[in-house]
């Protein structure tokens, strides 16, 4: 037997080369090293194996393939013959005001007007971003026409536990509060606004929500004092404004942003929905509600448009019973849209959480 004789010889490395070599791996977001990021953990060298952690702000990071392969590459490169490379995620808080117990983001979705697509938007978001490995929570705060129960198929009172706080409803792997679930119409028909939304407030704090990543909040619709009470009283680490692109829309998402500013909440950006109407038989974009007008708003605010969504009538579908778009779809423009839109959140408030201002818009000085 010929084999022994041409074995590769064993190439022993030891920490620091792997070290200096992974340093050659860029965070593309956050534009440094992942060893000086304090991304690398749990290196193990035996022989000429080599496995190590790689422990991601976010598990819904776009490029975590990318990074796991240059990972390979370069430590391979050294003459290792076996690299195991784990992405692992620590998702971190953005902000210090008061913060809810085990919650570590909260995202906030606004959009000036009713009727846009906001509750549609938040509850997938918040699904995309589960399926990224994010643990996510919802909490409906509409308390005139709480959507989430309709949209995800599910209404069940909620138990108040011995300590008097609330224990959320686990509906399609998330923790999912509505005061839609808390309240029969009567209540809050004859509870006034203002006294209704502190009740909101307070109620966050009030859940065990268990350990969360990401909380959405799907605001009320509207941009008055009390949404402004509510989004200045709440830890929210960023807002995401939703739009459509008719001229109306447009000019309450903007009071949108401005609520933003005014209580210091940093914006991510916007989402147009209904943006188009994807024709199944000539395959184009039909515009019916204006062309270019969310574009516009995020260029004029220096914020990005995270996504433009189709218009199609069975996006939530009746006869669906509450099985949200992005879960019935194999692929198609929801999945993508979701998929990429959650990936941006992700990313952006991971670079927040290691204290990376995103440099330029307005509404990012917090
Ligand atoms: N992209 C879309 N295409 C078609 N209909 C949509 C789309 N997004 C939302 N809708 C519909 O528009 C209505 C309002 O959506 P909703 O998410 O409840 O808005 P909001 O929370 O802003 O009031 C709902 O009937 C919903 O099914
Ligand atoms: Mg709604």
């Amino acid at each position: 037997m010929v084999f022994g004789r041409f074995r590769k010889k064993t190439v022993e490395v030891n920490e620091n080369q792997v070290l200096e070599a992974l340093k050659q791996v860029i965070d593309p977001d956050l534009q440094r090293d992942i060893v000086s990021l304090g991304f690398v953990k749990n290196l193990v060298i035996k022989n000429d194996n080599v496995s190590f952690d790689v422990e991601l702000t976010t598990p819904a990071c776009p490029v975590k393939e990318q990074l796991q392969r240059q990972c390979e590459e370069v430590v391979r490169a050294l003459g290792v013959t076996k690299v195991v490379v784990t992405m692992t995620a620590q998702v971190r808080a953005v902000r210090g005001k008061r913060q809810i117990p085990g919650v570590r983001n909260v995202i906030a979705v606004t959009s000036g007007k009713g009727g846009v697509g906001k509750s549609t938007v938040a509850v997938n978001l918040a699904l995309a971003l589960l399926r990224r490995g994010g643990r996510v929570a919802m909490l409906d705060c509409d308390l005139y026409g709480p959507s989430l129960p309709d949209l995800l198929g599910f209404n069940q009172p909620v138990r108040q536990l011995g300590d008097g706080a609330f224990k959320p409803h686990q509906v399609y792997g998330m923790n999912v509060m509505s005061m839609g679930f808390l309240l029969n119409g009567d209540q809050s028909a004859t509870m006034r606004g203002p006294m209704l939304h502190r009740f909101v407030q307070q109620f966050l704090f009030n859940v065990h929500w268990g350990e969360t990543d990401y909380l959405i909040l799907d605001l009320p619709p509207g941009t008055g004092d009390i949404q402004l009470s509510l989004t200045q009283e709440t830890p929210i680490s960023a807002g995401i404004v939703v739009t459509t692109p008719q001229k109306a829309a447009l000019l309450d998402a903007r009071k949108g942003v401005e609520m933003f500013a005014k209580v210091n909440v940093p914006v991510l950006g916007f989402i147009e929905n209904m943006s188009y109407y994807l024709c199944g038989k000539c395959d184009k974009e039909h515009a019916i509600f204006g062309r270019g007008g969310g574009q516009a708003l995020a260029d004029e605010y220096g914020l990005p448009l995270l996504a433009r969504l189709p218009l199609d009538p069975t996006v939530n579908d009746d006869r669906g019973e509450g099985v949200p778009v992005i879960l019935r779809e194999k692929d198609g423009p929801y999945l993508t849209a979701f998929g990429n839109l959650a990936g941006r959140v992700a990313a952006e408030l991971g670079k927040r959480s290691m204290g990376w201002a995103v440099p330029g818009p307005r509404a990012f000085e917090v």
